[in-house]
């Protein structure tokens, strides 16, 4: 009876020491296990006189219930103990903390692109949507550029395994377009072109471009000039000026280079015209009778212009960006300024 008073001493200080499952485990064995102390007083019971074996079995029974119901009571706490410090080690989701709204914005692309198509629709021009995938006879033969005319050799491009190509230019959509239309038309069509370039920062392998061409009875070189000079005072937002020079590109005769007059000096010379007062902005010219054929047209009736605006470049232009990488780039910080707040 001692030697149990003696345990239950020694448990109620071991149970002070319980901080863990594991120390829960190892002081459960040391009373309760085979071999624990409890245990031993319970195979003890048959050595013991008869006439003590009922109080001492009853005193040992005591003692084992005692220290189980301690031992359980125990788990309980550890186990409420371990949810706790999981709860405490999660991330808090804090609702008070004020939330940043950052909301996106239009590309610089698609914002000037959507002036330039607000401009030329109320002059009258349809829209059209070219494709980006193209056959070879549109892109080079159908705008007067047949195999091995060394025009091809400045527009290399991506080829696909069926003899398709990535556009080299808007000007592959002009036989689809003229064929849906027949004269007279006005349309523009923007759109994404590629080509096989050295990339530096006025180099892309991705850029775009806004197509134009008006086919009807009358239409001269005055019309081309009256259409370029009000669609680029409207984008300026300033009266403008525009001069012609001489150019070469194989669907148009005669081809010109279109200069603008720099909105941002007014042509007194200035960073962005270097120094000469003038910009050039849009290669244009009247179409070749070749490519009016090709396109179902007859050219004995009717004359059209067509121009070739670079819209990456008027876009680097409009917001000072002097990197085209910069319009596929994924530096939020050059977006961030074109934003439309
Ligand atoms: N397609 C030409 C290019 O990308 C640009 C161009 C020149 C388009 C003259 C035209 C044009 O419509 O008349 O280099």
């Amino acid at each position: 009876m001692k030697e149990l008073e003696q345990i239950r001493t020694m448990y109620q200080h071991k149970n002070k020491d319980i901080h863990n499952l594991d120390t829960w485990n190892e002081v459960k064995n040391l009373f309760l296990g085979k071999n624990g102390y409890v245990t031993s007083c319970m195979k003890e019971i048959k050595n013991l006189d008869p006439k003590d074996r009922k109080s001492f079995g009853e005193a040992v029974n005591q003692l084992k219930n005692e220290i189980t119901v301690l031992l359980d009571k125990k788990k309980v706490e550890l186990e409420n103990l371990e949810i706790e410090e999981k709860i405490k080690s999660m991330p808090r989701l804090d609702l008070t903390i004020p939330t940043q709204e950052e909301c996106g914005s239009l590309h610089p692309v698609t914002i000037v692109q959507q002036k330039l198509i607000d401009v030329f629709r109320s002059m009258g021009f349809a829209v059209e949507d070219g494709n980006e995938i193209e056959t070879e006879y549109n892109n080079f033969e159908a705008v007067n550029i047949p195999k091995h005319h060394p025009a091809r050799d400045m527009q290399d491009t991506f080829y696909l395994n069926n003899g398709q190509l990535l556009k080299t230019h808007t000007s592959a959509s002009q036989n689809r377009i003229m064929k849906k239309y027949g004269a007279p038309l006005k349309v523009i069509f923007p759109g994404r072109c590629f080509r096989n370039e050295e990339l530096d920062a006025s180099h892309e392998n991705t850029f775009f471009q806004m197509e134009g061409m008006m086919i009807d009875k009358d239409v001269s070189i005055s019309n081309l000039i009256y259409f370029m000079k009000t669609m680029l005072s409207e984008v300026f937002g300033k009266e403008v000026n525009v001069r012609l020079r001489p150019g070469f590109f194989p669907f148009v005769e005669p081809g010109f280079e279109l200069d603008c007059s720099c909105p941002y000096c007014g042509g007194k010379g200035c960073k962005v015209c270097k120094q000469s007062g003038w910009i050039e902005l849009c290669p244009c010219g009247m179409i070749h009778p070749n490519v009016l054929t090709m396109g179902g047209i007859n050219p004995e009736e009717y004359q059209g212009f067509a121009f070739g605006l670079g819209l990456s470049r008027l876009v680097m232009m409009t917001y000072g960006i002097d990197d085209i990488r910069h319009l596929n780039g994924k530096d939020l910080k050059v977006l961030e300024q074109t934003k439309v707040k």
